[in-house]
């Protein structure tokens, strides 16, 4: 029997992705998100990519604190397990609007906690973010690096992560994952989804891409004087298609061990710096991306990358692409969406 996933927040970057592999994996998805950041368009598009298994997704506008919606959902549909992607996620809002984000994040999660205790789904897996080990004091970052958060954003992936270990200790019947990405980026090799931020992205590759296809007019590149190569910040990027293989395996881990309430991150272990990632989209699309030398972020680290030998251990789990394959798909999905799943006017 095809088992039954719900997937919060199914309908973002991460989220299309990974409930396309799980529909090719043959698991049944049921996908709830708000649309606050997303568009439905994105689920329709993984039902063609899909094919024959497009069947298997259902989707319903639902926001996770509206618990009488949520509770009629798990009344009528057994879930054999829940990933639990649905927040908002911007660091500079979440410094401007911290009660939005306490309120949307921890709120929708204990909600979502509570009717799955009551209705005896206790198997997930939520994504968390490599943002909780901070400015990292070395790397590669290991799992048992202590935890930190600098802005609201962060404290609600470190509390979530904290509440899950708390549910855990209170009723060991819990399997819990807590997947920490590094930076993920790309799309899916046919272009036909992809990341489709609202407003001016925040995040490096999503504002390259919107450079490249003519919407900004160049990069503002973060700082230039860092301890690194060429003195910009490095991160480990990840192709999202390997980020949505890494919750197959975390569900599979669920399935079929005595887990109980584990992290892995889920990164390359390979360090890019921005001039390196920028020079390899140039490289994959043929587009030459003006720079504008700038200072330093406020709270951004100099150098972030994963430890990904727990992940490749215990998850068998490992990253197939490097930054060109992430570039080519980044362009494929960019050159055939320019404005993403909106058009010119719909966007800013
Ligand atoms: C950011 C968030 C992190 C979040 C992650 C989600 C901050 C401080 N951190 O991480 O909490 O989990 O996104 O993916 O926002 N850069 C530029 N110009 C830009 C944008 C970015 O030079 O216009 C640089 C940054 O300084 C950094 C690198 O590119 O060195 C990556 O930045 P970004 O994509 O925002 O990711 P993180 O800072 O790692």
């Amino acid at each position: 029997m095809a088992k039954t996933i719900l997937v919060t927040g199914g309908a973002g970057y991460i989220g299309s992705h990974t409930v396309l592999q799980l529909l090719l994996g043959g698991f049944k998805t049921v996908v709830v998100d708000n649309l606050d950041n997303s568009s439905d368009i994105s689920i329709k598009r993984v039902t063609e990519l899909a094919g024959e298994y497009g069947q298997n997704l259902i989707f319903h506008k639902m926001d996770l604190r509206d618990k009488p919606a949520l509770e009629q959902l798990f009344a009528s549909t057994t879930f054999d397990a829940v990933i639990h992607f649905a927040g908002l996620k911007a660091v500079g809002e979440s410094v401007q609007k911290p009660l939005l984000y306490y309120n949307n994040n921890l709120i929708g999660t204990i909600v979502l906690l509570e009717v799955m205790a009551a209705h005896g789904c206790k198997k997930l897996v939520f994504s968390s973010s490599a943002t909780v080990y901070g400015w990292p004091k070395e790397v590669p970052c290991t799992e048992e690096f202590p935890l930190s958060a600098t802005n609201p954003y962060g404290q609600t992936k470190l509390f979530i992560e904290e509440i899950c270990r708390d549910i855990y200790r209170s009723d060991a019947e819990w399997k819990i994952i807590l997947l920490r990405y590094f930076n993920p980026v790309g799309a899916h090799s046919s272009g036909y989804i992809g990341e489709d931020p609202r407003g001016i992205p925040n995040n490096l590759m999503p504002f390259v891409q919107q450079v490249a296809v003519g919407r900004r007019p160049a990069l503002t590149v973060f700082g230039t004087d860092y301890s690194t190569k060429d003195g910009t910040g490095v991160r480990d990027y990840i192709h999202v298609v390997d980020l949505a293989d890494g919750h197959t395996a975390a569900l599979c881990k669920l399935f079929d061990s005595n887990i109980g309430c584990e992290v892995y991150n889920l990164g390359t272990g390979k360090g890019t710096s921005v001039l390196e990632m920028v020079a390899a989209f140039e490289k994959a699309s043929g587009k030459k991306i003006p720079l504008q030398m700038a200072g330093r972020r406020p709270g951004d680290a100099e150098i972030v990358y994963a430890s990904t030998d727990k992940a490749e251990r215990e998850l068998n789990w490992k990253a197939k692409f490097g930054v060109n394959e992430m570039c080519r798909d980044q362009w494929n999905w960019a050159s055939k969406n320019p404005y993403g799943y909106g058009s010119p006017d719909s966007t800013d």
